[in-house]
């Protein structure tokens, strides 16, 4: 067969087996205690900027709801009105938490229906939305603990987010700190749950495993874990699940599902495409990072070969680096973002690098235990 001819059958049967194609991560929703102070603090220390607004002024009486938006990352922070909403018995559980990672896709009713068929259960059958802007049909399905994957059909709805919400404007609109979109989301489960939870990506959502680490890559003298990247087919989605391991003391996984009360998703990648301006950003407007000690930079180039960035401001602010085949990446990660020890971001510049920062995880951890050790819990 000629070398077309087969690129072209195997582009077919790769077609053919996305069952689910994605386009993307269309939004993040935080169940939160207060939303309106929650998207205040997203808009002065992260830089977003206000974008939709869902409300008693909108005909909503059950929530509150603020869209904040920088470049392609769109978070929503959803706070009860009542005490006995759903989204209140959520926070009253779990804190501020991740309830929500909705996916951008073409036909949402194809993907309920795909997922469904294949074990994934119901969150929401295929439902249509409109207002004056168009049209968006959600549908979704539950996967780790409380979280819940929605799938989003936007077609051409011209709205500032969903039907329902509006346009939120201010006067208080500080600038961007060069955050794009959403690397990766990284789920903690259970003792022994994370191959059942590769098996729900592999099999509902028809996702495959790109990357392993078992306990001795991701060990230091006390704690451990285990990890499994899950990546979809045209790796826009990227879903890394932790298990905590046996350690001589307290896995941080073990802390979050402590404090979280049980699975749920422990970190957002955010990507940059300047990690130095953006982390000096968030630095000075209040965001906080682990400390890394200076040993980590003593041997740094040695490790990993020659980058582009000056030492300096990366020993400054703490920021790692990590070499694979293809590349290597720079990398950041700040404290636990509410009271409780759980949610956390990491900020991320690709060079290249495909991979999750695996020659860093020791450095990493021994700083996430200096937290933990402060907090009692190691
Ligand atoms: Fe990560």
């Amino acid at each position: 067969m000629p070398i077309a001819a087969a690129t072209d059958a195997r582009e077919r049967s790769a077609a053919i087996i996305d069952f689910l194609p994605l386009q993307g991560t269309d939004y993040v929703e935080f169940y939160v205690g207060n939303a309106k102070q929650a998207a205040h603090y997203y808009k002065s220390a992260f830089g977003f900027q206000s974008l939709a607004y869902s409300g008693p002024e909108t005909g909503n009486r059950e929530t509150v709801s603020y869209v904040v938006r920088q470049n392609k990352l769109t978070f929503v922070f959803t706070t009860a009105l009542r005490p006995d909403h759903p989204v209140a018995a959520h926070v009253h559980l779990h804190g501020d938490g991740v309830k929500v990672l909705a996916l951008r896709v073409d036909d949402a009713a194809s993907a309920w229906k795909e997922t469904t068929a294949r074990g994934g259960r119901s969150y929401k059958e295929p439902t249509m939305l409109c207002d004056q802007w168009g049209e968006v049909t959600l549908s979704g399905i539950h996967t780790y603990g409380e979280t819940v994957h929605l799938f989003v059909e936007r077609k051409d709805y011209q709205g500032p987010f969903l039907p329902g919400f509006r346009e939120w404007k201010t006067a208080y609109n500080p600038p961007s700190t060069g955050l794009l979109y959403v690397d990766h989301s990284v789920g903690n489960v259970g003792w022994h749950q994370m191959n059942p939870w590769v098996g729900f990506y592999q099999d509902v959502m028809g996702f495959r495993n790109i990357l392993s680490f078992d306990d001795k890559d991701i060990s230091t003298e006390y704690s451990a874990l285990m990890s499994k990247v899950m990546s979809n087919g045209n790796g826009f989605v990227k879903f890394p699940i932790n298990e905590p391991a046996e350690g001589k003391k307290k896995s941080q996984v073990e802390e979050f599902l402590d404090f979280y009360r049980g699975e749920g998703v422990q970190h957002v990648a955010l990507a940059t495409n300047d990690i130095v301006g953006t982390v000096t950003q968030l630095r000075d407007r209040g965001v906080e990072f682990l400390t890394i000690p200076s040993s980590y930079y003593r041997d740094l180039l040695s490790r990993v070969g020659h980058i582009d960035e000056d030492l300096a401001p990366l020993e400054e602010l703490g920021i790692l680096v990590d070499r694979d085949d293809e590349g290597y990446l720079l990398q950041i990660f700040t404290k636990p973002v509410e009271d409780r020890p759980t949610v956390f971001f990491e900020i991320i510049q690709r060079k290249g690098a495909q991979s999750f920062g695996k020659g860093n995880f020791k450095a990493l951890f021994e700083a996430i235990e200096l937290e933990q050790d402060s907090r009692g819990n190691l």
